[in-house]
């Protein structure tokens, strides 16, 4: 079965080929294509929305003709249309969600809606084998940041999120207190290099919940750290701290180094608890499954597969291009759909949320089929 998928959440425009084998099960990428609007967003600091809803409306359909044309089909030979209908910028997404209905509606083809969260982890099985279940996965992204059980049915929990920023948006902050261009992660990834990662330590937040995670004070000691951190008062009068030293690029790279340390550590250590859970509940996870534009970050790829060899559990790390947003996670994500018998009406809109976070409140919620 081969399915074009499209990918407009945000501000990469992307469209795909993949092909699932109907006996193996087997999801195998043809074509990607991916315009990314980093040139449009980075005069401005960050995604700039109206922007980059207009930039998909231009860029879909040039996109969507080169992936078909680079998977050597045309429009014929797909068996169905997936595209990424939540969570993300709404005026972004419908972009997407409508392109996809016109060609599913002129086509007469299936037409599916995908959960950009889950389509990050089905990212981990793209190319290579079917994943293992049950599992463990963690999506570390720029808009999310969640832990979630692969049930053996291939029924997925949310059972662990973050209660403030994002990891990715986390490191897109710090990129940008360290003077440091859009996009921030990568950026910050590379003027870590050589930097020494035990230069400034941060206090581990506690999380009442056991599995979540809490990034937004990691940004604050770093902004204390560059620029100082404010004056308090004391029953003796006002106390000013020591000036900061000065932001060199020596400094840069030490600070830069031990906020992804920071970060990596307690992203490695959410999966390693919520690990550790599965084996005492008695249903140990047969792989871990991780996805996300922070997971193409190099420290956190060395961690994760660290931790799977020390606890002896399989690791799926997507291809680094297919851990920032692509349109053959969307693609894989639907062709899984499309096998299970299900697909979407043309009365499907978008949704800014992930169908996974949707009531949920801090605790696991019950385990629901894939979106
Ligand atoms: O998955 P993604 O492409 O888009 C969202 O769904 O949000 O993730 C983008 C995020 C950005 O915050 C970006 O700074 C971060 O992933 N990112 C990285 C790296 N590459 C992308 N963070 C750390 N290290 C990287 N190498
Ligand atoms: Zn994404």
């Amino acid at each position: 079965m081969l399915v074009l998928g499209l990918e407009t959440s945000c501000d990469e425009t992307a469209a795909s080929v993949v092909e699932r084998c109907d006996h193996t099960g087997r999801l195998t990428e043809r074509s990607s294509v991916v315009a990314t609007q980093e040139a449009i967003h980075a005069p401005w600091g960050g995604v700039v929305p109206e922007a980059a809803s207009r930039a998909h409306a231009e860029r879909w359909l040039p996109v969507a003709r080169l992936a078909l044309e680079r998977a050597g089909v045309s429009l014929r030979d797909v068996s169905g249309v997936a595209v990424a209908a939540q969570p993300g910028l709404i005026g972004s997404l419908l972009v997407g969600v409508s392109a996809g209905k016109a060609l599913a509606w002129a086509l007469g083809l299936p037409f599916v809606g995908v959960d950009h969260v889950v389509a990050h982890l089905v990212a981990a099985a793209i190319d290579g084998d079917p994943i293992p279940l049950p599992a463990i996965g963690l999506v570390a992204s720029g808009g999310h940041t969640s832990l979630l059980r692969l049930g053996a049915d291939g029924g997925l929990t949310l059972i662990g999120h973050t209660v403030d920023d994002a990891a990715g948006e986390a490191f897109d902050k710090a990129a940008a207190i360290l003077g440091l261009p859009h996009p921030g992660g990568p950026n910050l990834e590379v003027a870590a290099r050589g930097g020494d990662a035990s230069a400034l330590r941060f206090t581990t937040p506690h999380i009442q919940d056991g599995l979540g995670f809490s990034f937004s004070g990691y940004k604050t000691a770093l902004l204390y750290a560059v620029r100082g951190a404010p004056a308090r008062q004391d029953d003796r009068g006002r106390i000013q701290p020591a000036a900061p030293p000065p932001l060199t690029d020596a400094r840069r790279a030490d600070l830069a180094a031990s906020f992804q340390h920071a970060i990596v550590h307690a992203l490695a250590r959410g999966l390693r608890k919520a690990v550790e859970a599965d084996l005492a509940a008695g249903e140990p996870a047969k792989a871990i499954v991780v996805g996300g534009g922070v997971c193409a970050n190099a420290q956190l790829r060395a961690r994760i597969e660290a931790l799977g060899a020390e606890r002896g559990v399989p690791v799926r790390l997507p291809d680094p291009r297919h851990c920032t947003d692509n349109a053959s996670m969307i693609a894989a994500a639907g062709a899984e759909r499309l096998a299970r018998g299900e697909c979407d009406g043309f009365e499907l809109g978008a949704r800014s949320i992930s169908s996974l976070a949707r009531g949920y409140r801090g605790r696991p919620a019950p385990a629901r089929p894939t979106p």
